[in-house]
């Protein structure tokens, strides 16, 4: 199959979520640092009465309704998660029931794990396998799926929720670059979750704490070092990336000043194609676990562009480049050089980068379904006008995976998934404005309620109340004394 990619993409989070600026009055830190310090407005929760599945369940849902797609349809379904309710069964095999329930089980494909690029590594498997000889010519379905939850302390302000679901197939209005693509694979102890879901282990740590509550949930980290981590990736990838870019296009690929050249010329006449022009990135997304860490990823990356040529401006910006001995990366980036230059990129960032982060802002660290986030968001604020735009992703899960790689936004010949019928279905910016903030007393409370039931059977839910929930979310209504999971739909 040929110009194959993503068709459509929906993103759902949970309608219970805590403003950014009041956490940061109740935790009593200087105002302004989750907001301008961090970069975050907003961070989704969910007590116990939502959970990766329902949420896995929820987006699924929202795809197949508002896309038209018959379950009939998909012949591979993977589920990118690292919240995972059970350590056999996959999230995969809950969502099968909309598939039964319209006759399809002929359905491939489990779930990827691997912290945050379990989704990208499925999207990898789902373009693969309908570019390959066992494609039985239907779509593929990737759905995402996280809840970050991290102690009280200065990782919490980074937690959050939800899910992206993207549909795979051939004639793509955004298709993904084959050749261009490089990969970083590594071990590192920067982020984990060694307790896993065992209630042996559980029971240990519990008695370890006299009793109390552990918050097992929550990864081990080490938070300075997963930053470093996520940025020398970064700088280990840009210029793979890049050179393989030159290779096949025979000239550089500079990330910062492309935007207004990038577009080729549409041709006057429609039976005469536009030639094919290399175009640098014009749009590019990355992991959101705050968005600080955003811009200065971007940030970085215009310094590789510099090739090791810092313009004075630069210095001006407050930068103390006096020797001239600029370093090169990957290294730990000195800190008024980090600052300079997360202020000298910020109006490239605003046009390149800030449309796609408003889910992150707004809701927190998705985990698998971070970076894809920035997809339907894309699609929502920009439309058609994405035709003939590069967008350039990296991936970073944590232990460390990481990808770089690209999609190029395109006119399909089928009109049923142009991005024009996208954006006009498209509904992210009104559901995230519905929302209506919970108290962080609030927030504390449903992320106890959450903790106590972790791993617990025989219970109904509690939080949030139903009416609190969209209509048509679904949810866990009830863990039996065996442990099995009872979800339902509002
Ligand atoms: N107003 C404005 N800015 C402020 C204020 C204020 N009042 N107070 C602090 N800041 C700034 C700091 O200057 C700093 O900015 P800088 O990064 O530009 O230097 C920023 O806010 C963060 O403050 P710090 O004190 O440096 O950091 P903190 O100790 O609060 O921890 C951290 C930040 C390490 C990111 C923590 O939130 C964490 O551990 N998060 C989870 C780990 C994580 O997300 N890792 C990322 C990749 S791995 C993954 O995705 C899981």
């Amino acid at each position: 199959a040929d110009n194959v990619g993503i068709l459509a993409a929906e993103v759902y989070f949970p309608s219970t979520y805590v403003r950014q600026e009041d956490l940061e009055r109740h935790d009593g830190v200087s105002s302004g640092k989750y907001t301008v310090g961090l970069g975050q407005q907003g961070l989704s929760f969910v007590g116990d009465r939502e959970d990766a599945v329902s949420m896995a369940l929820s987006v699924l849902r929202r795809l197949l309704e508002r896309h038209n797609i018959s379950p009939l349809e998909v012949g591979r379904l993977e589920v990118g998660t690292e919240t995972s309710v059970d350590s056999s069964k996959s999230i995969k095999s809950y969502l099968m029931v909309m598939f039964e329930e319209a006759g399809n089980t002929d359905v491939e494909g489990v779930d990827c794990v691997q912290a945050c690029y379990g989704g990208t590594a499925a999207v990898q498997n789902a373009v693969n396998w309908v570019e390959s000889r066992s494609w039985d010519g239907r779509f593929a379905v990737v759905v995402m799926t996280d809840i970050s939850l991290y102690p009280a302390g200065p990782a919490r302000p980074t937690s959050g929720a939800g899910a992206v679901a993207l549909l795979i197939g051939p004639d793509a209005p955004l298709v993904l670059e084959r050749g261009l693509s490089t990969t970083h694979m590594a071990h590192a102890y920067d982020f984990y979750k060694p307790s896993g879901l065992y209630p042996a282990v559980r029971a240990a740590l519990r008695e370890r704490a006299g009793g109390a509550v552990v918050e097992h949930a929550a990864p081990a980290m080490d938070g300075p070092l997963s930053v470093y981590c996520y940025l020398s990736t970064l700088d280990l990838l840009y210029p793979r990336y890049a050179a393989k870019f030159e290779k096949r296009h025979g000239r550089p690929f500079p990330l910062g000043d492309a935007g207004r050249h990038a577009t080729p010329p549409r041709p006057i006449y429609t039976f005469c194609p536009a030639p094919p022009v290399p175009r640098p990135a014009n749009h590019a997304l990355f992991p959101a676990p705050y968005n600080k860490l955003v811009q200065k990823a971007f940030a970085r990356l215009m310094y590789h562009d510099m090739h090791g040529e810092v313009p004075e401006a630069l210095a001006a910006c407050g930068a103390d480049l006096r020797d001239g001995s600029h370093p090169r990366p990957p290294m730990q980036m000195p800190r008024d050089l980090d600052k300079a230059l997360v202020a000298a990129a910020f109006a490239t960032y605003d046009r390149k980068v800030r449309p796609s982060t408003c889910v992150a802002r707004q809701c927190g660290n998705m985990y698998t379904a971070s970076i894809w986030s920035g997809i339907p968001q894309l699609i929502e604020t920009t439309g058609a006008a994405l035709e003939g735009r590069r967008i350039l992703l990296y991936s970073y899960g944590s232990g460390i995976s990481a990808s770089m790689f690209s999609l190029l936004a395109r006119a399909p010949h089928a009109p049923r998934f142009s991005l024009a019928r996208l954006q006009a279905t498209s509904d992210l910016a009104m559901r995230l404005a519905r929302r209506v903030p919970k108290s962080p007393e609030e927030f504390e409370q449903a992320v106890q309620l959450a903790e106590q039931r972790y791993c617990a059977g025989n219970y109904k839910p509690e939080l949030p109340a139903l009416e609190e929930l969209e209509p048509g979310t679904f949810y866990l209504a009830e863990v039996d004394a065996r442990y099995r999971r009872i979800y339902a739909r509002k």
